[in-house]
C-alpha cells in the first residue's frame, strides 16, 4: 500500500498550511470585532482586545475603549479612510507608529485619553486634516512635542490635553490652533508656563482647566496661564480646586481683570476663608454665572465679612451635589443679603436641604427661577420655604421641586396657586399616589411635570391652561380629560392599551407613549388628533397584524404623523414567530395579509384545476382504467384465496365453456348457442364422443345469486376450459358492467387465444372497436374467429367448427 500515501500526504500539508494560516493570524494578535451596527458603528469597548482588531472597513465609528491595546501599528488602520470616530480611551497604548493614523482621513474624532504615551509625535496627527476632536487626556507626557503638534489641523475645534505628568507648556505649542469651541487642560502640576502659550486662541469657547498646584503655589504661573485664556464671553471651569484652610485666590484677579461671566468650579472644596477672599477678589466683577458642580464646603456659611463686596450682576447660581461638612452648624444664609439680592436663577440640587427658612426666601426678592431638585422638602418644609402665609417669591415663574419627598399633591397645588407668574411647574419624582379631585393652580401655569410618581388616575385636578404636561412613568391606564390647548403629552412607561382619544386634545402636538403596553393604533387613531406632528409610540407590545404593519411602515415612509423615536423600538409582540422583530423589517406575506381572498383564490384555482385534470382524466378514460385495474386486483386476491380453498375441495373444472356475451345478444345464445350444445347432437355421423352435450356456463343461469359479480365472473372462468365471446357491436358499445366483465377475461387469459374463441355474431369492422380494447383487436387479428353464418345452410357448419374448437384437446 503505497500508492495513497503522496495524495495523503498532499492533504497533510493542505491541512497544515490551514492551520498555520489561521495561527499566525492569530499570532499577529488581531482578532476581529463584528460588534458594529446598522450605521457601521462599531462598539469594540470592553472586548478585552490586546491588538487593534480587525474591523469592516466600512466602518465609520470604532470604539475601542476600555481595552488593554498597547500599540497601534502602521498597518492597523490602512482600509479605514471612511473612519470618523476613534477611541482608544483607556487603553494601555504606549507606542503608536508614526503613519498609524495617515490612512484616516476622513477622521474626525480621536481619542487617546488615559493611556500610556510618554511622548507625543507630531507625525502621528499630520494627514489628519479633518480632525476636529481630539482627547490627549491622561498621559504620561511632560510637554507637548516640537515641532508643533497641532499645526496642521485646521479643523480642530474642540482639543483636550495634559494629565498628572504634565510639567510644561512653552510657547508655540499650540501654534496653528486658533478657533475652539472647546479646551480643556488637566495642569495641576504645571511647573513652568511660557506666558501667551494659550494666548492666540480666539475665539475661544468654554475653557475647562486643572490648575490644583499652580494656583496655590505659583500664583503668576496660575495667573499667567488664567489671564491667556480669560475673556468676558468664555465660560470658565475650574476643576480640582481644593482650597481648604484660608488659602488665597489671588490668581484669581487675572480673571477679574478680563471680567469674565461665567465661572464653574467641578470637584471643589472650599472653606469659608476661601470663599470671602473669592467674593474680594470678585468685587465688582460683572460676573453673572456661577456654577458649582460636586462642592464641599469645609466652613459654616459665615461669609458676611465680604458684605461690603459688590455682586449686583449675579444672576444665576446653580450648586449641585453640595456636601456639607458640618451641616448643624452652617447658617441659613441669612447675611448674605448682599449676594442674594439679585440673582433670578437659584439652583440647589442635590443637597440635602430640608427646608430653606422662609427668611432667607424673603432676601430671593428677583428670584424668577428656583430649582431645589432632589433635596430632602417634604410638605411641611415646603410650606416653610415657599412662605406659605405671604406674598413671598411672586416673581416665581418656574419652580422645580422634583426629586423630593412629597406626598400631597392638593398642598401642593395650594402652595403654588399665590405664585401667580408661574408658567413651569416640575413635581416630578415625588411621591403623590393620588389625585384630588380639583385643585387651585395659577392661571399661567403651562407646563406641568408629575411624571415618575405613583399616580394611578387623573381628574379635574389638573388645569386646563396646560400646554405641556408630562405623565410619564405613572401607572395610569386611560386619560379622558379634555385639554383644549395642551400642545405636548407624555404619557411613556404607563399602562395605555390604547391611543387616548384625539378628540381630548384639538392642540396636540406632540405625543410620547413609549413602554406602555399598547398593542396597535392605526389611521383613525391618529386622525383623532388633528395637529399630530410627532408622535412616539416604540417599545410597546405591537401585535404584528398586517394592518398595523402596512400603516407602520408607510408611517415611516414620512406620511401624515412623524414617528420621531428610532425605528427598531418598534419591535413585534406578538405573533409568536415575530417576536422582537423590528416591525420596519417585517414582511408579511400575502397568504397572511389577505387570508380571505387567498383562500378563495386558492380554492377556485384548484377546483378548476381539479375540473381540467377530470375532463383530461376522463377524455383518457382514466377512469376506466383503474377501475379496470381495481377490479382485476381485487379479484386477482379472492381468485388466489378460492383456488387455494378449491385445491382441497372442488374440482377445478365443471363447465366447457364460459359465455360471455352482450345483454342485447342473449336471445342468440338463448335460442341458438345453448339448445345446440347443451343438448346432444342429433347428427349421427359424428362420433359419440363428439356428441357428447357441452356444459356452458351463462351469467344468468349459474352465477351464484348473492355473491359479487367479478367474483362470481373469475370463478366462471376459472372453472371453465374455454371462453366463448359472442362480439357484435353491442359487445363492444355495452354499459360500463359489461367492459369490466370483458376486461376481466382478456385480463385473466394473458395466454392468448387458446383459451377464448371468438363468435362473431354479426360482421364487426375492426374500426367499431374502440381503441381501449386493444386486446380484443389483437386476439381478432392473432386468432381465427368463427363467423355466425346469416344463412341457414352453413350453420351446421359452424356448429362443427364450434364444438371442434371446444373439444380440443378434449382427451
Ligand atoms: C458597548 O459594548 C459594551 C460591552 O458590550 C457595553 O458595556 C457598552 O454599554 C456599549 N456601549 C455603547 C455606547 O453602546
Ligand atoms: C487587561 O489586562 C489585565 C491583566 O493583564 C487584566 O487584569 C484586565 O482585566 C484586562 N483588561 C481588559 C479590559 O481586558
Ligand atoms: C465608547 O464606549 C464607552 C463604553 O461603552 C462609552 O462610555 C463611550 O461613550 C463610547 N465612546 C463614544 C465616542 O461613543
Ligand atoms: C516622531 O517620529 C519621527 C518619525 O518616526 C521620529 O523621527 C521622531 O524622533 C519622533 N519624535 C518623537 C518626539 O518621538
Ligand atoms: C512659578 O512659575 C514661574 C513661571 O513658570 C517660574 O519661573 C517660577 O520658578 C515658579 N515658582 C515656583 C515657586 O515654582
Ligand atoms: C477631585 O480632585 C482631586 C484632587 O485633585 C482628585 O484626586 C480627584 O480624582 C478628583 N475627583 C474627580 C471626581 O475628578
Ligand atoms: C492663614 O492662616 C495662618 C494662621 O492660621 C496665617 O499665618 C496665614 O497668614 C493665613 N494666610 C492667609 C493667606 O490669610
Ligand atoms: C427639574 O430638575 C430635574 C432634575 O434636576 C430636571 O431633569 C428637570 O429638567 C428640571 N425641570 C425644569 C423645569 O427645569
Ligand atoms: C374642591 O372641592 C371641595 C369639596 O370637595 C370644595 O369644598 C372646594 O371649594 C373645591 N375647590 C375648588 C377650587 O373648586
Ligand atoms: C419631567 O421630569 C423628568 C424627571 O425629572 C425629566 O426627565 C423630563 O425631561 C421632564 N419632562 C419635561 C417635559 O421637561
Amino acid at each position: 500500500m503505497t500508492r495513497p500515501t503522496p495524495c495523503f500526504f498532499t492533504l497533510f500539508l493542505l491541512f497544515l498550511s490551514v492551520c498555520w494560516g489561521q495561527r499566525s493570524n492569530t499570532d499577529r494578535g488581531r482578532l476581529s470585532c463584528s460588534r458594529c451596527n446598522l450605521h457601521f458603528t462599531c462598539n469594540c469597548s470592553h472586548g478585552g482586545f490586546t491588538r487593534v482588531p480587525v474591523v469592516t472597513d466600512r466602518a465609520l465609528s470604532l470604539n475601542l475603549s476600555f481595552n488593554n491595546i498597547t500599540v497601534v501599528t502602521s498597518d492597523d488602520l490602512t482600509d479605514h479612510s471612511q473612519l470618523r470616530l476613534l477611541d482608544l480611551h483607556c487603553n494601555r497604548l504606549a507606542t503608536i507608529h508614526p503613519s498609524a493614523f495617515d490612512s484616516l482621513r476622513s477622521l474626525e474624532e480621536l481619542d487617546l485619553s488615559d493611556n500610556q504615551l510618554t511622548t507625543l509625535n507630531h507625525t502621528w496627527f499630520s494627514r489628519l486634516q479633518a480632525l476636529q476632536r481630539l482627547n490627549l487626556l491622561n498621559n504620561p507626557y511632560s510637554h507637548l512635542d516640537s515641532p508643533p503638534l497641532f499645526k496642521g489641523l485646521i479643523h480642530l475645534r474642540r482639543l483636550m490635553f495634559g494629565g498628572p505628568a504634565l510639567k510644561e507648556l512653552r510657547r508655540g505649542d499650540l501654534s496653528g490652533v486658533t478657533q475652539m469651541e472647546e479646551l480643556t487642560v488637566h495642569a495641576n502640576n504645571l511647573e513652568r508656563y511660557d506666558s501667551g502659550t494659550l494666548g492666540d486662541l480666539w475665539p475661544l469657547g468654554r475653557v475647562t482647566l486643572s490648575l490644583h498646584t499652580p494656583i496655590l503655589r505659583n500664583e503668576s504661573l496660575a495667573s499667567a496661564v488664567l489671564s491667556d485664556i480669560a475673556y468676558p464671553e468664555t465660560p470658565i471651569v475650574l476643576e480640582d480646586l481644593h482650597l481648604i484652610e484660608n488659602q488665597s485666590v489671588q490668581a484669581f484677579r487675572a480673571l477679574a481683570k478680563k471680567r469674565i461671566r461665567s465661572l464653574s468650579f467641578h470637584n471643589f472644596s472650599v472653606s469659608d476663608e476661601s470663599v470671602i477672599d473669592f467674593l474680594v477678589v470678585m468685587d465688582g466683577v460683572p460676573l453673572s454665572h456661577l456654577y458649582f458642580d460636586d462642592v464641599t464646603l469645609t466652613g459654616e456659611g459665615r461669609w458676611e465679612k465680604a458684605s461690603w463686596t459688590d455682586h449686583k450682576s449675579i444672576d444665576e447660581f446653580f450648586l449641585r451635589n453640595i456636601v456639607v461638612l458640618d451641616v448643624f452648624r452652617f447658617t441659613s444664609f441669612l447675611q448674605l443679603n448682599f449676594l442674594l439680592h439679585y440673582p433670578r436663577k437659584v439652583s440647589i440640587i442635590n443637597a440635602m436641604v430640608y427646608v430653606m427658612p422662609c427668611k432667607t426666601s424673603h432676601l430671593l426678592v428677583n428670584l424668577q427661577f428656583l430649582d431645589f431638585s432632589d433635596n430632602l422638602l417634604t410638605d411641611l418644609t415646603l410650606a416653610e420655604t415657599l412662605c406659605e402665609e405671604d406674598e413671598t417669591l411672586k416673581g416665581l415663574r418656574v419652580l422645580n421641586i422634583s426629586g423630593n419627598p412629597l406626598k400631597s399633591l392638593s398642598k401642593m397645588s395650594k402652595l403654588v396657586s399665590k405664585l401667580t407668574k408661574l408658567t413651569h411647574l416640575d413635581i416630578s419624582r415625588t411621591g403623590y399616589s393620588s389625585m384630588p379631585s380639583n385643585c387651585s393652580w395659577p392661571a399661567t401655569l403651562r407646563h406641568l411635570n408629575i411624571s415618575r410618581a405613583k399616580i394611578a388616575t387623573i381628574t379635574h385636578c389638573l388645569p386646563r391652561s396646560l400646554e405641556v404636561l408630562d405623565l410619564s412613568f405613572n401607572d395610569l391606564k386611560s386619560f379622558s380629560l379634555d385639554l383644549p390647548i395642551l400642545i405636548e403629552l407624555h404619557l411613556s412607561g404607563n399602562k395605555f392599551l390604547r391611543l387616548p382619544a384625539g378628540q381630548l386634545f384639538p392642540s396636540l402636538q406632540t405625543l410620547t407613549i413609549q413602554s406602555n403596553t399598547l398593542n396597535q393604533f392605526g389611521h383613525s387613531d391618529l386622525q383623532s388628533f388633528r395637529q399630530l406632528e410627532n408622535l412616539q409610540a416604540g417599545e410597546n407590545k405591537f401585535i404584528c397584524s398586517c394592518d398595523f404593519v402596512n400603516f407602520l411602515q408607510s408611517q415611516f415612509e414620512g406620511r401624515e404623523v412623524k414617528l420621531t423615536d428610532r425605528e427598531d423600538s418598534y419591535v413585534c409582540d406578538s405573533p409568536f414567530y415575530l417576536q422582537g422583530e423590528a416591525v420596519s423589517q417585517v414582511h408579511l406575506s400575502v397568504v397572511v395579509c389577505h387570508q380571505v381572498l387567498f383562500v378563495s383564490v386558492s380554492c377556485g384555482v384548484a377546483l378548476f384545476v381539479g375540473m381540467l385534470v377530470s375532463v383530461v382524466l376522463w377524455r383518457l378514460h382514466v377512469f376506466w382504467y383503474l377501475k379496470m385495474i381495481w377490479a382485476w386486483l381485487k379479484a386477482k386476491r379472492s381468485s388466489r384465496k378460492r383456488s387455494k380453498r378449491s385445491e382441497e375441495s372442488d374440482p377445478l373444472l365443471s363447465f366447457d365453456a364460459f359465455v360471455s356475451y352482450s345483454e342485447q345478444d342473449a336471445s342468440w345464445v338463448e335460442s341458438f348457442l345453448v339448445p345446440e350444445l347443451e343438448e346432444p347432437s342429433g347428427d349421427a355421423s359424428e362420433s359419440p364422443s363428439s356428441s357428447r352435450p357441452l356444459t356452458l356456463c351463462l351469467h344468468k343461469r349459474d352465477f351464484l345469486p348473492g355473491q359479487w359479480i367479478m367474483d362470481n365472473i373469475m370463478s366462471a372462468i376459472e372453472r371453465s376450459r374455454r371462453t366463448v365471446f359472442i362480439l357484435s357491436e353491442n359487445f363492444v358499445q355495452s354499459d360500463w358492467c359489461r367492459y369490466e366483465l370483458d376486461f376481466s377475461h382478456f385480463w385473466l387469459f394473458d395466454a392468448g387465444g387458446e383459451a377464448a374463441i371468438l363468435i362473431l355474431l354479426r360482421p364487426l369492422s375492426m374500426d367499431n372497436i374502440p381503441r381501449r380494447f386493444c386486446k380484443l383487436r389483437k386476439l381478432m387479428s392473432s386468432t381465427t374467429y368463427l363467423e355466425w353464418p346469416q344463412e341457414e345452410e352453413r350453420r351446421p357448419e359452424f356448429w362443427r367448427s364450434l364444438r371442434t374448437a371446444l373439444r380440443r384437446d378434449d382427451s
